[in-house]
């Protein structure tokens, strides 16, 4: 049965049409309607365990003679409901199931539950950090008691296990649930973690003659229901409900990954990720997660300059402009571009008739969701036509060529630092660099002109994966004053080359643009990602291993 076929189901008296082949706590979350539930995790194996699911479920009752089903006086069907209540996460939907999650008994299930997990957990959810996302308050005030009947001694357990050197294990708060020791085992193919002594007493415990070098292990905290798996950066710094949430794209490599990024005041807080069954499922590394911190505040470049002296942006763009028009021009773009980005830095090339670079920037795969192109968007490259032949080398050494012949007489670089492709600050001595990137370093400072850029948080766009899929992506906050967007500098650019005049279009209308261009409709594009028909690029040898939903 497809995922795709519907089948009838009936909840608390209404009727639903739901997806095929889920279970009915995903089918009742497709209608709205919340059962709670611990152990369960839709990219996980079903554990059956926490029993927070239970609900009465029940089908037509059948003439054991006639095969027919049977019917009320008021032609109702009668329902053979069963004995027991069943778990949601392990009884999947069927055509005229019948689900009850509301009446008394379901009820006093969830609430005898509730007083188990209860019994022996802190009250300290004042100073839990998972306060706010923690499942365990939320259920207890929607399906709890509302009292404790618990007048022992709680059990003292273990807390602020260090895991990894990024997470903190507290095992007071653990419900048992044994979602993280899965998704070791399950994800990470890995035993990092497993429960040890018996009943109440019972603990996660890590693996303490294993190396927890794993770049996927913080995971567990996302997966974990409660407190008991915090992350070291995360831990203590904002309360949750503080922080807004902006859909991203990992800019690490080539994967793809979707997240979130959680901010306040111009300020992110914490990367997590973002589910897409397509891509990266539930998961994200760990080194992603810290891809806030790659642009430091006290590094960014603040104003344009012109060698050396600041200026306003729109000044330094018109000299930029008119260097370029003196010719023997090279673009270095780039696949850490977007491809409004890139399909603006094609056309400026187009109008200078300059030679255009995409240096690569290469890693070690781990087939999972790190790949070899650690790039966002490299494939952007060759769909605008940056990239004409084959994939490109990771230096500059043919541009450095023609430079030391005098063939190229100015660069123009979009944040590819040239210094750590090949080139020597003495090989720039007679050539117009025009540098546009958002962090200082030693190319910034010899350059003839520098223009600061918005960083990946600072704005939108669109980036196309190792799948070819086509995704976009929003900005975090606003940039700072005399910082343009990337789009912004080009089209400044291009309109001097042009010596036309005009207000420049936004990036909605620049996505319009290449939707026509290209006759693909990346304006039409919603939150869930586009499937670039890559045919014209199959004898390209792409870096990528084969991972998770990507064949290589
Ligand atoms: S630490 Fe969290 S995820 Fe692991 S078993 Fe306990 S509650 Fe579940
Ligand atoms: S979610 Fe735990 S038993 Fe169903």
């Amino acid at each position: 049965m497809s995922q795709l076929e519907k089948v009838l189901i009936n909840v608390d008296g209404v009727n639903y049409q739901v997806d095929a082949g889920q279970n009915i706590i995903d089918a009742c979350a497709q209608v709205n309607i919340e059962i709670p539930h611990f152990c369960y995790h839709p990219s996980l194996s079903i554990a059956g365990s926490c029993r927070l699911c239970l609900v009465v479920t029940g089908m037509p009752a059948i003439d054991r003679n006639t095969k027919e089903i049977l019917h009320n006086s008021d032609g109702s069907m009668v329902i053979a409901w069963a004995p027991k209540p069943a778990i949601a996460c392990g009884t999947k939907v069927c055509n005229n199931l019948y689900v009850i999650t509301n009446n008394d008994l379901v009820k006093s299930c969830r609430a005898g539950a509730l007083e188990f997990f209860l019994a022996n957990h802190p009250l300290d959810c004042p100073i839990c950090d998972c306060a706010g996302e923690c499942k365990l308050q939320e259920y207890a005030n929607a399906y709890g008691s509302g009292v404790s009947r618990y007048v022992e001694e709680k059990n003292v357990k273990p807390k602020l296990t260090e895991i990894a050197n990024k997470i903190y294990l507290d095992n007071e708060r653990c419900v048992l649930c044994s979602r993280c020791i899965r998704t070791c085992r399950e994800v990470l193919k890995k035993d990092y973690l497993s429960f040890t002594s018996r009943g109440s007493r019972t603990l996660v415990c890590p693996d303490t003659t294993a190396d927890i070098d794993s770049n996927y292990i913080m995971n567990i905290i996302d997966n974990c229901p409660v407190g008991a798996l915090t992350s070291k950066d995360f831990r203590f710094k904002m309360r949750t409900w503080f922080l807004k949430t902006t859909n991203s794209i990992s800019t690490e490599s080539s994967a793809g990954v979707n997240t979130k990024v959680w901010s306040r005041e111009n300020k992110i807080y914490r990367i997590t990720p973002r589910q897409n069954n397509l891509i990266n499922d539930n998961w994200m590394t760990d080194s992603g997660r810290m891809e806030y911190k790659k642009y430091d505040d006290s590094v960014k470049i603040k104003y344009a300059r012109i060698d050396g002296s600041p200026c306003e942006p729109l000044y330094a763009i018109g000299r930029a402009g008119e260097i370029l028009k003196l010719g023997s021009i090279a673009i270095v773009a780039s696949a850490r571009q977007t491809l409004e980005e890139q399909f603006l830095v094609a056309q400026l090339a187009k109008e200078c008739s300059a030679k255009v670079f995409v240096p690569a920037h290469l890693g070690e795969d781990d087939g999972f969701l790190l790949s070899a192109d650690r790039t966002p968007n490299m494939r952007g490259a060759f769909l605008t036509g940056l990239i004409k032949k084959e994939y490109p080398k990771t230096d500059l050494l043919d541009l450095k060529a023609k430079v030391l012949s005098g063939e190229v007489k100015s660069i123009l670089s979009f944040g590819e630092d040239l210094l750590a492709l090949g080139f020597d600050s003495k090989d720039l001595k007679n050539v117009n660099v025009i540098y546009c990137a958002v962090s200082e370093n030693e190319l910034s400072q010899l350059a003839k002109i520098t223009l600061p850029v918005c960083g990946d948080f600072e704005k939108s766009g669109i980036y196309i994966n190792r799948q070819w899929r086509a995704q976009k992506f929003d900005a975090v906050y606003e940039p700072k004053k005399n910082i343009l967007t990337a789009v912004n500098l080009i089209f400044n650019l291009l309109k001097i080359v042009k010596g036309e005049d005009y207000v420049n279009p936004s990036n909605q209308e620049v996505v319009k643009m290449i939707s026509q261009e290209m006759s693909i409709a990346f304006d039409k594009m919603n939150s869930s990602s586009l499937l670039i028909d890559s045919s014209k690029f199959a004898d390209i040898k792409f870096p990528e291993l084969k991972a998770l939903h990507y064949d290589a």
